[in-house]
């Protein structure tokens, strides 16, 4: 695999997308993702604020920082071993394409080799029973007892690994201007108990939608 040459994306299409992101399949190996930020929304996002588009230093992609941060976070206390926590997104790093810098991740797949279904796909079509309940309230335990930094815990960010354990795979790290919740366990845990919370209400109005 060429590691230096930046990579072509523009002709590709897709495999995921969210609002703020592309997410494609790297095209020399499946098993990993290449995520960049969305044309479309650094240009609505620039002209809603012109300010911002001139002051910005990293830019749009701050999203990709916070979430390095969190990865490197939860290596931190492991160090020397390759322990990677199966509860979030194994970033592998950045990379050039013809879209901007991007993440290299891995992929979460399915038993077919696609990509795996979100929690949001599993309410939606139905597939939310006993199991993935279990799975969801392992997830959500870790969640709030490990230190780290959640900023958007939707449906949209959960994916099913064919295993049964659900793994984030964005909305990582702190969105405040001053990251308080960094330094102090307490506001992070108090923080989190309001996203999960959130998080349940989502699933209930999904559910009644269904
Ligand atoms: N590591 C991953 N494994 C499997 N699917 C993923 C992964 N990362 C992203 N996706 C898919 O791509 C969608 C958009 O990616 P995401 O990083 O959430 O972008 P956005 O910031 O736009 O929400 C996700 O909702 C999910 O369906
Ligand atoms: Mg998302």
């Amino acid at each position: 695999m060429d590691l230096i040459t930046p990579l072509e994306l523009s002709s590709l299409e897709p495999v995921g997308q969210g609002a703020q992101k592309l997410v494609f399949r790297h095209p020399d190996d499946p098993r990993v993702l290449v995520k960049v930020v969305n044309p479309r929304f650094i240009e609505r996002r620039d002209k809603r604020d012109r300010f911002y588009q001139k002051r910005r230093r990293i830019g749009h992609h701050r999203a990709f920082a916070r979430e390095m941060i969190e990865h490197l976070v939860s290596r931190a206390w492991h160090p020397g071993q390759c322990a990677p926590c199966p509860h979030i997104q194994n970033i592998l790093g950045v990379v050039d394409t013809d879209m901007g810098a991007a993440l290299l991740v891995e992929a979460v797949l399915d038993e077919n080799g696609e990509l795996a279904p979100t929690l949001r796909d599993l309410v939606e079509s139905g597939r939310y029973g006993g199991r993935e309940q279990r799975a969801l309230e392992t997830f959500l335990d870790w969640a709030l007892t490990s230190n780290v930094l959640i900023n958007d815990l939707s449906a949209d960010n959960l994916a099913r690994h064919p295993d049964g354990h659900f793994v984030m795979i964005d909305g990582l790290g702190d969105r405040a201007g001053i990251p308080i919740r960094a330094v102090s366990p307490w506001l992070n845990r108090l923080y989190k108990r309001k996203k999960i919370r959130q998080l349940r209400e989502e699933i209930e109005s999904l559910r009644q939608a269904e």
